[in-house]
């Protein structure tokens, strides 16, 4: 495991100082579907760049990226790769917004790494090793019950129906815990979990790349990770609540209720 994660490290790296040059300078932005949906000619760049890395390193293994799309399954092994995940706060020249690599294995991601390029904050992780950021070791917070909780989230691109009951669902969270933040990259938000800044996140709707490596962060660093109905979180585009473990149980009766 150890060649995977120190080669994602590299990777992620690199790949952050690539695109922090360019954060609030870029002239070519695209919507994908909704206004607040953007793509940039660097989020295509920088996913290029570690596609490129990953296929000369690793052959034979099958790689989704978000801007890309999928390819097909050759082998037990799937690299997930967001590469700036954040990108609203990336062309607004925000600092916020991250590089996000996971390892799949057997349809579980078994390496997660997560680089902040604007702090220099490298995390990662990989199954049964410990979660660790800057090569420290981190845990989750202890803090148990909501209603001390701070807690982060994000919403759907889709101003319907959804939502309007994701509107819903935050208001009601913020009726139970301390308060809730929202920093617009989902990879951070995790990480944050992951370190103790946060004590959980919610949100509906996330694609894989969004939280595949964030969820091997969370679990080595002894919090919880699931769907919306307490289920194992698959790498598939779904509703997540990652905690510290202690909160989880009460954001799923909010969330349920
Ligand atoms: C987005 C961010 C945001 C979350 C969205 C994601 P992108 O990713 O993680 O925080 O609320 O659901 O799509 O588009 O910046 O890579
Ligand atoms: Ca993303
Ligand atoms: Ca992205």
């Amino acid at each position: 495991m150890k060649q995977y994660v120190d080669f994602a490290m590299e990777c992620a790296v690199e790949a952050g100082e690539f695109v922090i040059k360019k954060s609030g300078r870029m002239d070519s932005v695209s919507f994908k579907s909704y206004r607040s949906d953007l793509v940039t000619e660097m989020d295509k760049k920088c996913e290029a760049l570690i596609k490129k890395n990953i296929k000369k390193k690793y052959p034979s293994h099958s790689i989704l990226a978000e801007e890309s799309g999928k390819s097909d399954r050759k082998t037990d092994f799937r690299w997930i790769i967001d590469p700036i995940d954040g990108t609203t706060n990336f062309v607004q020249g925000f600092p916020m917004f991250a590089v996000s690599i996971a390892l799949e294995y057997k349809n579980r991601s078994v390496v997660g790494v997560i680089y902040d390029p604007n702090t220099k904050e490298l995390f990662h992780a990989s199954e049964g090793k410990g979660a660790y950021l800057n090569g420290r070791r981190i845990s989750v917070s202890e803090k148990s019950g909501l209603g001390n909780a701070l807690l982060s989230s994000g919403y759907t691109y889709s101003y319907g129906k959804a939502w309007k009951k994701d509107m819903k669902l935050f208001i009601d969270m913020v009726e139970h815990c301390r308060s809730v933040r929202c920093l617009g990259t989902a990879a951070i938000e995790i990480a944050y979990v992951a370190c103790g800044r946060l004590d959980g996140f919610w949100e509906a709707s996330l694609c894989p790349w969004d939280f595949a490596a964030g969820v091997v962060l969370v679990r080595e660093a002894g919090g919880k990770v699931s769907g919306f109905d307490g289920k194992e979180l698959k790498n598939r585009m779904g509703d997540v609540i990652i905690t510290n473990g202690r909160i989880h149980k009460e954001m799923m009766k909010v969330i349920n209720n």
